[in-house]
């Protein structure tokens, strides 16, 4: 395998049948070490999601398939009853981790439903079903990634220069990724891309994460200060901002990391077009507009502390710590799913992703 291939197909969330174990790539030691950690409690797992050892929406939402897998196949007894209350229990503990990315969310009412549906089935049967959800869910987003990445790559030619901010990886999904998508898929096509990767304090998943997989797979990878993105677009070095997302609202106000919507705001002032790139799983058709995306406040141990040997600012100054931003809906270009690229009017065009559904 290439060193390309190898980032494309990295396992970062593997359910092994044989050992009965869920395994995930701890990404908080990244780059420095590429190490598999196992989750067998319920705590375990609301751990990982927590403190980001797996992070990317649509990767918590593959995580979440197999944890409520894992966790169904630990509830003793036979009585249904108790054990879908005690299943729904479970989902609500690992949704309630964090509250953005409502892909957590969608996977763990999709095993919900599959419970649901067994009801009176044997609990081997019931247990099989679930499985098997779980294996769809990641399936599916393999699938939808690939599909992504074509879609991404007629947004874009040759030799042009792509900045992305956070990551929206192989790591963050599964395969290919979603705002990397294009751009794997177009270096494994002989393409060359020049990309500007946003460090995204405060955790720095642009210089751990996305640097690491584009660098590792031979793409031709800048890494700049988030302050830095307007100096490299006015030099005319961006010919198109590729990011992710965590939350589309049904009008295209788009939830993402922390920093895209200043990203969006630099690119209408220099003419140059935003995508937003994810699966259908992060459109929130309950949520009307931007305003309505729960943003999820972090530990301002994160700015202070967490990189430095000593603390960067005293104790006891105040910090405000949001983990996401919403980025305008009459700042995005096009929003990029496995079914197409949307234009505005996204009311529109998102709906009509789930007519006949
Ligand atoms: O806090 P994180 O690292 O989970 O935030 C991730 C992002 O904001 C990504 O851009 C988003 O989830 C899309 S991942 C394909």
């Amino acid at each position: 395998m290439t060193e390309l291939q190898s980032v494309i197909h990295a396992q970062n969330i593997r359910y092994d049948r044989k050992a009965e174990a869920l395994y995930i790539i701890d990404q908080t030691l990244l780059p420095g070490e590429e190490k598999e950690i196992h989750l067998q409690t319920a705590e375990e797992m609301y751990d990982a999601i927590r403190t980001l050892k797996v992070r990317g929406a649509p990767a918590i939402g593959i995580c979440a398939g197999y944890c409520m897998y894992v966790l169904a196949k630990s509830i003793r007894g036979e009585d249904q009853q108790v054990f879908f209350k005690k299943l729904s229990d479970y989902g609500e503990y690992l949704d309630s981790s964090r509250p953005t990315a409502v892909n957590l969310n969608w996977a763990i009412r999709r095993m919900l439903r599959t419970a649901l549906e067994h009801v009176g089935c044997t609990r081997g049967q019931m247990l099989d079903a679930l499985y098997e959800e779980a294996v769809a869910i990641h399936e599916d987003d393999i699938a939808k990634c690939k599909a992504i990445s074509e879609y991404g790559l007629t947004l874009v030619k040759d030799g042009d220069g792509i900045l992305t901010h956070c990551n929206a990886g192989p790591l963050a999904t599964s395969r290919y990724g979603t705002a990397l998508g294009p751009i794997l898929l177009g270096t494994e096509r002989g393409m060359k891309f020049k990309v500007y990767s946003d460090e995204t304090r405060p955790l720095l998943q642009g210089a751990r994460l996305t640097s690491y997989e584009l660098q590792r797979s031979g793409v031709d990878v800048t890494l700049i200060c988030d302050n830095m993105a307007s100096i490299v677009m006015k030099n005319g070095w961006v010919q198109a901002c590729f990011v992710g997302c965590d939350r589309i609202a049904v009008n295209g106000d788009t939830a993402n990391k922390i920093g895209t919507s200043g990203v969006a705001i630099l690119a209408k002032h220099y003419g140059i077009p935003l995508y937003v790139l994810g699966p259908t799983s992060t459109i929130d058709m309950d949520c009307p507009d931007g305003e309505h995306i729960p943003i999820e406040l972090r530990d301002p141990e994160e700015i202070k502390n967490l990189w430095y040997e000593k603390p960067m600012a005293l104790p006891e100054v105040k910090c405000y710590n949001p983990a996401f931003d919403v980025t305008d809906h009459t700042l995005i270009s096009g929003i990029v799913t496995e079914q197409g690229v949307c234009r505005p009017p996204y009311t529109k065009s998102l709906a009509a992703l789930f007519k006949g559904n």
